[in-house]
């Protein structure tokens, strides 16, 4: 059987790796990112944990910039989960400033490097003012072709998937009548991120070995890397070091290796 490694459906560039076999390439397009560890490093130094936060932004800024130079067309952070508001009062107004600041001080700075940013998750929860923001930098960058950054806050990959099928449902009130038409295309396409390729590397720092409710749908094929690095300590050597280990994966998207073979 002959299958497709691209192909677009009403207009729309068709990214699913259950529904074609994407085309690999040994610079990932698309990285996503679990930044953890941020309060163990604080706390190995005796400092208080949002010490560990402050530290952090940090290594996002050099990984945007790393990311950019090496072409890499889209990064995806997990900046603050739908479940982090369980965290203690002070650290989530803390998590909350530490958002609105980086917003009024960076968004010029990503504008003029041609960044593209998004912030996907329940904004709905956040303080007008942040909410504000967050509208305003995306309207100024929308047009910008270069790295498109997304920053997933108050996100939950269940909360993704709830919101995408209620407003397909919204859309399209007849499925509802006849289920047994929803295909995977009138799921996908109300799903946050539904213009970008599945990620091909997901990264976690801080060792654990863990989804915790980030993009359950697009991990479907995505290659997952874990390392001890806390998020303050990971620099382009630790980012390095995931690209050697995503280059020297088989992705095999359920063919076997003979198949691969032939077929290069
Ligand atoms: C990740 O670091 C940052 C956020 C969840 C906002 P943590 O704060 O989870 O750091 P650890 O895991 O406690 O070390
Ligand atoms: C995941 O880290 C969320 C972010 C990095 C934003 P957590 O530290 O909240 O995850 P768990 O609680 O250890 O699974
Ligand atoms: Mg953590």
């Amino acid at each position: 059987m002959h299958w497709a490694v691209s192909c677009s459906f009403l207009g729309r560039t068709v990214h699913s790796s259950t529904q074609i076999i994407p085309q690999t390439t040994d610079m990932p397009r698309h990285v996503a990112v679990i930044m953890d560890g941020n309060g163990r490093w604080a706390r190995a130094r005796g400092l208080p944990r949002v010490a560990g936060h402050k530290k952090g932004v940090d290594s996002v800024r050099s990984l945007v910039s790393d990311c950019g130079r090496k072409g890499i067309a889209h990064l995806t952070l997990f900046a603050f989960s739908s479940e982090n508001w369980r965290r203690p009062p002070d650290e989530v107004s803390w998590l909350m400033a530490l958002f609105v600041s980086l917003l009024e001080r960076e968004v010029k700075s990503l504008h003029r490097n041609k960044v593209r940013l998004r912030v996907i998750g329940d904004l709905k929860a956040f303080e007008p003012k942040l909410q504000d923001l967050i509208h305003d930098a995306e309207a100024l960058t929308s047009q910008n072709q270069g790295l498109n950054l997304t920053i997933a806050a108050n996100y939950g990959g269940r909360w993704d998937l709830l919101q995408a099928m209620q407003a397909m449902l919204a859309s399209k009130p007849h499925l509802a009548l006849h289920p047994q038409h929803i295909g995977e295309a009138d799921l996908s396409a109300f799903l946050t991120m539904a213009d970008a390729p599945e990620p091909d590397l997901f990264i976690r720092t801080g060792g654990e070995q863990r989804i915790s409710n980030f993009l359950l749908w697009h991990l479907a094929y995505t290659e997952l890397y874990f390392t001890d690095t806390l998020w303050p300590d990971f620099d382009e050597a630790a980012f390095a070091c995931a690209l050697h280990s995503y280059r020297a994966r088989e992705r095999r998207f359920g063919r076997t290796s003979e198949q691969l073979r032939v077929e290069s």
